[in-house]
């Protein structure tokens, strides 16, 4: 399925095209993966159809609880509606258990309970391997204003609360997840929302019983079935039923 639309940005995992009005864009989820800064990569089939479905669950689910996101509705397999926004050129990072880059960092062991939800910035910037930062660079390089780190702070943590809960209820363990903000403008003003995705490539999610990783940490650390788990986190929530069979199809 390729878009004759005008291409606005493509980034490792996904493509922004122009949208059918202005204020929108289509957001078409790719199934490359890749890992550690775009040194490792992979096509692994069927994955930007999965992560459309479940980001799509999962904004709608945040939408329904007041955090106001990007997205609209979705168009097909691999394509979303999404309004227009300006991306913050922010990761923030949220952790509630110890693993990945916070237990290299801090020597602390993976699956360690934090002793409370930490939020991180990193600066989205491939050329620099998206170093950590603080709100004073934040604000004194003008990334930023401290409203709108007050604001994706506390947004954050909504979707932190309500996600652990949702995940929970279906067996699996939020350990940590990113998301990214992007400003809507109305008139002079602009408000921040939440934006790009939330899926298996975005979040750790640990079976709560074996702790067993069903996220991206399977392709970064080589440990395979990255389709299967994403297709069980899919069938976990409720969706993608019929996903085995469009697997197998080799949807494009
Ligand atoms: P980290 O432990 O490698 O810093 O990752 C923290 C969380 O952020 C984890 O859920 C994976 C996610 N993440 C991304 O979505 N994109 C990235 O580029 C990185 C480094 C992490």
């Amino acid at each position: 399925m390729t878009s004759r639309r005008k291409k606005i940005y493509e980034g490792k995992a996904k493509i922004l095209y122009e949208g059918p009005e202005p204020g929108t864009l289509i957001q078409y989820f790719k199934d490359d993966a890749t890992a550690f800064n775009g040194e490792k990569k992979a096509q692994l089939e069927g994955k930007g159809v999965i992560n459309n479905r479940i980001s799509e669950y999962i904004m709608t689910r945040l939408a329904g609880i007041g955090v106001q996101n990007h997205f609209i509705k979705r168009m097909n397999l691999r394509e979303q509606l999404i309004k227009e926004v300006e991306i913050i050129p922010l990761e923030v990072v949220c952790r509630n258990i110890a693993a990945g880059s916070l237990s290299k960092r801090f020597g602390i062991e993976e699956g360690q309970p934090l002793p409370r939800s930490i939020i991180e910035f990193y600066l989205k910037d491939d050329k620099l391997n998206d170093p950590m930062v603080s709100e004073e660079h934040i604000t004194a390089f003008n990334w930023a204003q401290t409203q709108e780190i007050d604001d994706m702070m506390a947004a954050t943590l909504r979707v932190n609360d309500y996600l652990c809960g949702m995940f929970a209820a279906v067996g699996i363990t939020l350990v940590d997840f990113k998301v990214e903000f992007g400003r809507l403008y109305e008139g002079d003003f602009s408000r921040v929302i939440l934006a790009d995705e939330i899926s298996p490539d975005s979040c750790r999610l640990w079976d709560s019983t074996t702790n067993e990783k069903m996220d991206k940490d399977r392709f970064r650390r080589d440990l395979g079935g990255v389709i299967e788990s994403y297709t069980e986190v899919a069938r976990r929530l409720g969706i993608m039923k019929e996903m085995p069979t469009v697997i197998q199809g080799g949807i494009h």
